[in-house]
C-alpha cells in the first residue's frame, strides 16, 4: 500500500512515544494521534507545558517529564514504558535543538556538545534502551525527525546539521540490522515550518508562508500505521502535503 491508499482511520490503539510535544511538529503529530485514538507518551522537559493536550485527551495521553540530556532520565523513561505498556508500537524520535548559526571556527563547544547530545547521541541511546519493547510490537516504526541540512551539510549549521546527518546514518543502518525483526526505520525531513525553532533560524521570515505543523502529517502518520513497510528511506514531509 502506498500513502495515497491509507486511510488514518485504521492508525488507533497503538501505544507511541513522541520526544518534544509541547509545541510545533511534535504537538501536532501528539494530538492528531490522540485523536485517532492511539496511546501517546509524550514529552517535554515542563511538565506543565503538556496541560493544555493532558485537558484535552484525559483518557490517552500521558505526559511525561524528559530532559533528554539527562541519561538518568532516558533510562527511567524506558522502564516506566516498560512496566506500564509492556510493548511500544512507534518511536517518534522529533525533539531536537537548533544551536548556534555561525561558522564552524565560531562554534562555542559546549554548545557543540550540547547539540549532538540532544540530537543525536541521547537520541541513540532512547532508541536502543527501548529496541526491546518495540521488538514485541506486532509491527514496530521507528521515525527519525531529520532536517534537509542532515542530507546536504549546509556552513553555519555546524553541529544542527552535522547531528542530523549523524540521525541519517543511524536511520540506515538501524533500518538494516532490524530488518528482519519486523520494525521499519525511516527519516522524515519536515522542511522549512512554521514552528519556534525555525523562528530561530530565520527571525525575518514571514512564516503565514510556510507549511503549518500540521499540514505536514500525512507521512508521519503513514509510516506509524501498519500500512508502511517501506524501511531506511529519507521522506520529506512537504512532498505528502494533501495527500490525506
Ligand atoms: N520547523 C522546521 O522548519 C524544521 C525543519 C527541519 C527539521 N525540523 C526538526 O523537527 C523537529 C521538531 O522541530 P520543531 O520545529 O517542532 O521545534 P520546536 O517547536 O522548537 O519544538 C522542539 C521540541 O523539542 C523539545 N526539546 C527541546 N530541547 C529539549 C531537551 N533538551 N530535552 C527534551 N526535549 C527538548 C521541546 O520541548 P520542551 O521545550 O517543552 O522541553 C519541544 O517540544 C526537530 O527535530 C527539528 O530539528 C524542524
Amino acid at each position: 500500500m502506498s500513502i495515497e491508499d491509507f486511510d488514518p482511520q485504521y492508525l488507533k490503539s497503538k501505544t507511541i512515544l513522541i520526544t518534544g510535544v509541547s509545541k510545533g511538529i511534535g504537538k501536532a503529530l501528539c494530538e492528531k494521534l490522540l485523536d485517532l485514538g492511539n496511546i501517546v507518551i509524550g514529552t517535554s522537559r515542563e511538565l506543565s507545558d503538556l496541560q493544555e493536550i493532558s485537558l484535552k485527551f484525559p483518557r490517552n495521553f500521558y505526559p511525561y517529564s524528559l530532559e533528554l540530556e539527562n541519561i538518568n532520565q532516558i533510562t527511567t523513561l524506558a522502564e516506566y514504558i516498560e512496566e506500564d505498556f509492556d510493548k511500544l508500537d512507534v518511536l517518534f524520535n522529533n525533539a531536537g535543538i537548533l544551536g548556534q548559526i555561525v561558522t564552524l571556527e565560531k562554534y562555542d563547544f559546549d554548545v557543540w556538545k550540547k547539540v549532538i547530545n540532544i540530537n543525536l547521541n541521547n537520541q541513540f541511546y532512547l532508541t536502543q534502551r527501548l529496541l526491546k519493547l518495540i521488538k514485541k510490537s506486532k509491527k514496530g516504526s521507528i521515525i527519525n525527525v531529520s532536517s534537509s541540512v542532515g542530507r546536504f551539510p549546509r556552513e553555519t549549521w555546524g553541529a544542527y546539521s552535522i547531528s542530523k546527518s549523524g540521525l541519517e546514518a543511524l536511520t540506515e543502518i538501524l533500518s538494516q540490522e532490524l530488518y528482519k525483526e519486523n520494525i521499519i526505520v525511516n527519516s522524515v525531513n519536515p522542511g522549512g515550518t512554521a514552528t519556534l525553532m525555525r523562528k530561530e533560524a530565520y527571525p525575518e521570515e514571514d512564516q503565514s508562508e510556510l507549511p503549518t505543523a500540521d499540514d505536514i502529517l500525512p507521512i508521519f502518520l503513514y509510516l506509524a500505521s501498519d500500512e508502511a513497510k517501506e524501511t531506511g528511506m529519507k521522506y520529506n514531509a512537504r512532498e505528502y502535503i494533501g495527500s490525506l
